[in-house]
């Protein structure tokens, strides 16, 4: 079958006609946990840490592989991530308390963010927080100002790398391209402001600056532009090194693997982009006379994104003839944003009916009050009937993480699958969730259950 393309690695069709994952009859789990229902493979994430783990290995043995969380920070996910030996990237405090409580010590955690709040950053510090990329030269006085005002108990130095921005533009959707001059992130190269921002870092007694990070974009499928960003990376390094004695020690080149969605895509391998990664630093380094220094790099989309499938059931179908047929189903945008937002394509199949032709056209729309909640302008699959259970893959990155409440929906429940069996790693939220929050301004008024 070819569904090995898009799909976790463990999906097949089973004896009932199925698609099954991890041994777990896909529409059996629906049956058990209800729709939208998001289905992660534990082995095809596992899979992932080992082959980047073992690429970067081929090339250098001084590496480091950096979960960037923002793709789908779970508990359980994050938990698997650190078993295989990744560090992780947070972007929030959010992200930070999550990667603490997945039980993250505080110097596998990398703090990004364009603008980190001194609240923030006071509780990261507080924790102990491994590194923070530092994005600004106002952070990086008010890094200085927390750092000094906690040293007087502490005195030791907060390690930090300086966010670059290459000047690159990557083969992407603008909205995730990140590397180019008219950037909201880090220092750019124009005007000397890079370099003087690594001399205020070297000058600084409460920070030591170990090193550079630059992450020029994601869904990022030509690497070459990694190889460009490498090389002015490079030319800063050297020019720091000459001017200011700087010595770059970590060099984190970002995240951006791209990843299959539908299987016309053609992302490059993990062992291509470990090459471009490593041998590219090392060719640019040796070229200026340089040490090799240790290579970060940081995944997110391809760490989860192919592990997991969002299951919806199949509700309202409507023909318009000669025009195309709407088939809804019990989800949409408040669970997948990314057709709407960045024009994402994807695949879909019923899961109930594997094994028949796909000979169908049509258009599966979400359930928003929005002519735009389509989440596959052409899909083509079995013959749909309502109550069907269909399925998008490759929606285990930036789905969940992006969802929201919107008309009153609830967030799906997050199953994790391995060896027949099903674990709930996120409980579908409850109406009860949608107002827990909410202060009525006339409590009497209220059902006094919160209307769960
Ligand atoms: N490092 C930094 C500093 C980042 O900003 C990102 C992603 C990553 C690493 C991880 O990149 P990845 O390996 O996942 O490509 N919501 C968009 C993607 C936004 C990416 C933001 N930054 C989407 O759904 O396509």
């Amino acid at each position: 079958m070819t569904h090995t393309l898009v799909y976790p690695i463990t999906a097949r069709h089973n004896a009932s006609g199925h698609l099954e994952i991890a041994g777990c009859d896909v529409v059996e789990l629906v049956a058990a946990f209800g729709t939208p229902l998001l289905i992660y493979d534990e082995e095809s994430i596992r899979d992932q840490c080992t082959r980047y783990r073992e690429a970067f290995a081929q090339h250098t043995d001084d590496f480091e592989i950096i979960y960037a969380s923002k793709a789908f920070p779970a508990l359980a996910v994050e938990q698997l991530v650190l078993e295989e030996g990744l560090s992780v990237d947070v972007s929030s405090g959010g992200e930070y308390h999550i990667a603490r409580a997945a039980g993250f010590p505080p110097e596998k955690i990398f703090f990004h963010g364009n603008n980190k709040t001194r609240e923030e950053l006071e509780y990261a510090l507080a924790g102990g927080v491994g590194f923070v990329i530092v994005d600004s030269f106002q952070e990086l006085k008010l890094l200085e100002e927390l750092v000094e005002a906690r040293g007087r108990d502490s005195g030791s130095r907060q390690k930090i790398l300086l966010r670059i921005t290459p000047g690159i533009e990557a083969h992407t959707h603008s909205y995730i391209q990140t590397g180019q001059l008219d950037s909201k992130f880090g220092f750019g190269l124009a005007e000397g402001i890079a370099l003087e921002a690594i001399r205020q870092a070297l000058a600084s007694p409460s920070l030591e600056l170990i090193g550079l990070h630059a992450h020029i974009g994601s869904q990022i499928f030509q690497l070459e532009a990694y190889r460009k960003a490498i090389e002015i990376l490079v030319g800063l390094i050297a020019e720091a090194r000459e001017r200011l004695g700087f010595d770059c020690r970590y060099l984190n080149v970002g995240g951006g693997l791209g990843i299959r969605y539908t299987r016309e895509d053609a992302p490059s391998s993990i062992g291509e982009y470990a090459a471009v990664k490593v041998e590219g630093v090392r060719e640019e380094m040796s070229a200026l006379g340089l040490p090799m220094p240790r290579v970060l790099i940081e995944p997110g989309r391809s760490i989860v994104g192919k592990a997991g499938v969002t299951a919806y059931t199949v509700g309202t179908i409507k023909a318009i003839p000669g025009v195309r047929t709407y088939v809804s189903v019990d989800g949409g945008m408040s669970d997948n944003i990314r057709p709407m937002l960045y024009g994402a394509e994807y695949e879909a199949m019923l899961a109930n009916k594997a094994e028949w032709p796909a000979d169908t056209v049509v258009t599966v729309a979400g359930k928003h009050c929005e002519s735009g909640d389509i989440l596959l302008r052409e899909a083509v699959i079995a013959r749909p009937e309502p109550g069907d259970t269909l399925v998008m893959p490759a929606t285990g990155a930036y789905c969940y993480a992006m969802a929201s409440n919107y008309n009153g929906s609830l967030r799906p429940a997050v199953v994790m699958v391995r060896e027949g069996r099903a674990r709930v790693i996120i409980e579908r939220e409850t109406y009860g969730d949608l107002i827990a929050k909410h202060r009525p301004l006339r409590p009497d008024l209220s059902p006094p259950d919160g209307g769960e």
